[in-house]
């Protein structure tokens, strides 16, 4: 497998290169890999100038890197991998910015024609800026023609080349070094091996994909912003059709993995990133964000939570307007409300933190309940501490609770409290000023001027 990603993605008006725009949330050129890496095959990437943040980012076992400098065309491009590989192989050639391409669109392109040239073709109602399939009377493929190296009646052939193309590596070696680049744009064409394959006589095959989006390029950010709905909306069809409520597909995003059990349902605006895992029944509310995350069985997320890092045992309800943090493990049954923080913390089965709370580094025993505007005072400046909670205590309103700190089993924690000290379990520990009436006080009034 070549991949061609050498390009300079003009259009993008970017720092950033083309093939490391995601789609989905991966680089496109991760796309490409991911499905090259499925087909088992050996793998040159051709990259350019500014490409070293490419490899660096996308670098892996068995893909190997060449540089094209200058870039001369996509021929030129494909000639300095060939040196690379065995001439006895069968080359296939792929596409940085044409993410979507399919395994088996490529399986078939590779065993199609054996031992001679095999393009992956499609048919457009608006052709425009592709190169054209130029077929003989008998419908044999004779060239390709750029489109602007087109005459007007060729212009109006609508079968376009897509670029995809499979072809024994000694023979694509020899046809390049027939090309020239006296056209219109002075470049070396791959696609005038096509017209090479032809003078020596050897077949040229041709396949369509099953989708159009397959073998569509990103050029700018309007496409990329095209394909993305593409995307998400077969990634919604798909779920909806095997047993997942989705509100509106249109309003559903997906990047990374997301494992669904049976009879979810997923509100509005709902975006998945990285590796999310829902069980049974799970329910979410609309406008939440969950990154790599499990979530178990019977879990209620209301709206406006994100969740980032978090296992929620089974039972669990989370939120409206819920945050909970990396390392955040919840047992079964607990519940967190609005405008709760959690971080780094595990809380025990049936344990609940329903109002204005942060609890961070903490070790939360079963059912605990944290009264609302309650704080662990776990960093110090320097250092992080941890805040034990047994089972069973009651911490009051707004309670600060100053770490290292451990709140012993079934103790009770009177509101407004400083806690900067252990408390014993089984007991009432309070600090704060005692109240005082001042008897007769007036309220002061209102001078009023003479
Ligand atoms: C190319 C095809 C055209 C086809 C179209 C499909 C050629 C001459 N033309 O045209 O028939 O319809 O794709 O989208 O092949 N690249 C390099 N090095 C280079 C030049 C290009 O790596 O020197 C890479 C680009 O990064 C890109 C791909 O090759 O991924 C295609 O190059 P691009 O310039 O976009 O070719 P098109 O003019 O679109
Ligand atoms: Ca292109």
């Amino acid at each position: 497998i070549i991949i061609l990603a050498a390009g300079k993605g003009t259009r993008m008006y970017s720092d950033v290169p083309k093939v490391m725009f995601p789609l989905a949330g991966k680089p496109l050129l991760g796309h490409v890999l991911q499905t090259a890496a499925a087909l088992n095959a050996q793998t040159t990437v051709v990259y350019g100038h500014g490409g070293e943040q490419v490899r660096a980012a996308l670098q892996g076992d068995h893909i190997r890197w060449v540089k094209q400098e200058p870039q001369l065309g996509t021929g030129h491009a494909v000639m300095q991998a060939l040196p690379a590989v065995d001439p006895q192989n069968r080359v296939l050639i792929l596409y940085g910015d044409v993410p979507l391409i399919k395994g088996s669109t490529l399986t078939q392109l590779a065993e199609l024609g054996q031992g001679g040239l095999a393009l992956l073709t499609a048919h457009l109602a608006n052709p425009q800026g592709y190169g054209r399939i130029i077929r003989d009377g008998n419908g044999a493929i004779r060239a390709i023609v750029e489109q602007k190296d087109a005459n007007p009646e060729q212009a109006q052939i609508k079968e376009i080349n897509t670029g995809f193309l499979a072809a024994p590596a000694h023979l694509l070696q020899s046809w390049l070094s027939r090309v020239g680049n006296h056209n219109a744009q002075g470049e070396y064409y791959l696609t005038d091996v096509v017209a090479e394959a032809v003078a020596d006589g050897i077949n040229v095959a041709s396949l369509q994909p099953d989708e159009l989006e397959e073998v569509t390029g990103i050029n700018d950010r309007l496409q990329l912003a095209q394909l993305e709905r593409y995307y998400q909306q077969t990634l919604a069809r798909n779920l909806l059709k095997t047993g997942t409520s989705i509100a509106d597909p249109a309003r559903f995003d997906v990047r990374g993995e997301l494992s669904v059990g049976k009879d979810v349902f997923i509100d509005i605006n709902v975006l998945f990133l990285g590796k999310v895992r829902l069980g049974d029944r799970v329910h979410i509310g609309p406008h939440v964000v969950i990154r790599d995350s499990d979530i178990d069985h019977d879990v209620e997320i209301l709206s406006h939570s994100v969740i980032d890092g978090a296992r929620i045992g089974a039972h669990g309800r989370i939120g409206p307007f819920a945050r909970l943090r990396p390392q955040t493990q919840l047992s079964e049954q607990v519940h967190i409300g609005n405008f709760v923080e959690i971080k780094k913390s595990t809380l025990d089965r049936g344990s609940k933190v329903n109002h204005l709370s942060y609890v961070g580094d903490s070790v939360v025993g079963k059912n605990v309940n944290i009264g609302a505007g309650t704080i662990t005072c776990n960093y110090d400046g320097a250092n992080k501490h941890q805040t034990i909670i047994e089972d069973e205590v009651f911490v009051g309103s707004c309670t600060q609770l100053v770490a290292p700190l451990t709140l012993g089993k079934g103790a009770t924690i009177g509101a407004g409290s400083t806690i900067t000290q252990d408390a014993p379990p089984g007991e009432l520990s309070l600090a704060r000023t005692q109240q005082t009436t001042i008897k007769g006080w007036k309220r002061p009034v209102k001078k009023i001027k003479s």
